[in-house]
């Protein structure tokens, strides 16, 4: 008798602990999926941020508002037009364009000419100001604007490359400011995005810190940080080619380090680092650029040849149909 009594004791043990276990796992299941980022930003938010924090980002930043920069930033933004391949005579376009910083130098360095778009009118106001300043109000047009809207600011396949420095996350649809982008763009243009976006835990417990670090930068910023592979999949379902994703090649003794950040947060009070200690730095940054195929024979040749015979056979085009004149 008493030995099955111990033996009802034993299983009841393990009967116990695997069920306790078994919660355990569903715990930890449930609070991965607590860490699904909230987005709570919207273009009005934005555009009240800028109004607001306008006199501060210039004071820290300069007139080039992005944080994963060179010393120099000239350095940055050579850097920016060979990822972009700029050349001359090109027709681009700046989605979230700050005060125009960026859009300025491209137009002056390589002879493009650029319509740029902000949210905030304050920094239209500024934008104006410098590019009057410049002389270069025939190469730099600067609006006031939603780049979600892009199409109802310009005609469908104007650009030659749609651009976002730091910009997309702000986005609060990733996908529709994609899907904009895409209807502004020439066929064979160049969609170009640099910005931070979500860092992937190596360690498990990471991600619930790093995505409580990331809630804080959304909140604070008014930004909905990205998911890469949310966007690379946006990107390849409206059939985008995609042609790089990489972390950003800045040399090592150019490269600011970030200080530029905590600058900001130093003087706004703006998601200061509450813990140095346990902080596990939540984003990584990085470029993608993609390209917006073609139908002509003479892209189908090219290196991405694969989508664009794709993209011939979603349009119901043929070989014999293509202009074989422009070869
Ligand atoms: C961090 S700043 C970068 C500015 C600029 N790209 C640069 O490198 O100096 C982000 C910019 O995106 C703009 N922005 C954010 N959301 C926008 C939207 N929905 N439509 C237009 N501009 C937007 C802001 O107004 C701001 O100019």
């Amino acid at each position: 008798m008493i030995y099955i009594l111990i033996t009802v004791f034993f299983i009841g043990v393990a009967v116990v602990t695997f069920l306790l276990l078994q919660k355990t796992r569903n715990t930890n299941t449930v609070n991965t999926e607590k860490t699904e980022l909230v987005n709570t930003t919207s273009p009005e938010k934005v555009k009240a941020f800028y109004n607001q924090y306008n006199d501060k980002f210039l004071e820290v930043y300069g007139d080039v508002i992005q944080a994963f920069r060179t010393t120099d930033v000239s350095k940055l933004l050579d850097y920016e037009i060979a990822s972009m391949e700029l050349k001359s005579g090109m027709n681009i376009c700046d989605a979230g364009c700050g005060v125009c910083g960026p859009a300025i130098y491209f137009a002056e360095q390589c002879d493009v000419t650029v319509s740029a778009v902000t949210i905030s009118e304050v920094q239209l106001k500024e934008a104006n100001k410098r590019i009057l300043l410049k002389g270069l109000n025939n190469k730099v047009n600067v609006h006031l604007g939603d780049y979600h809207q892009l199409p109802s600011l310009f005609a469908k396949e104007t650009f030659d490359v749609v651009y976002f420095l730091e910009s997309f996350g702000h986005s609060n649809n990733h996908s529709k400011a994609i899907d904009a982008a895409w209807d502004v763009l020439k066929p064979g243009g160049t969609l170009y995005i640099k910005d931070l976006f979500r860092k992937i835990a190596v360690i498990e417990e990471h991600q619930q810190k790093i995505d409580y670090e990331i809630g804080r930068i959304n909140e604070a910023y008014k930004y909905n940080v990205a998911d890469l592979y949310k966007v690379l999949d946006a990107m390849r379902r409206k059939g985008f080619a995609i042609c790089f994703v990489k972390t950003i090649d800045l040399k090592l003794e150019d490269f600011e380090n970030l200080t530029i950040s905590n600058d900001f947060q130093e003087l706004t009070g703006i998601a200061k680092i509450e813990n140095w200690e346990d902080y596990i730095f939540p984003v990584d940054f990085f470029e993608i650029k993609c390209y917006k195929p073609q139908h002509e024979l003479q892209y189908g040749l090219d290196k991405y040849f694969l989508q664009n015979m794709y993209w011939m056979q979603v349009h119901n085009k043929q070989q014999n149909e293509l202009d074989y004149g422009k070869l």
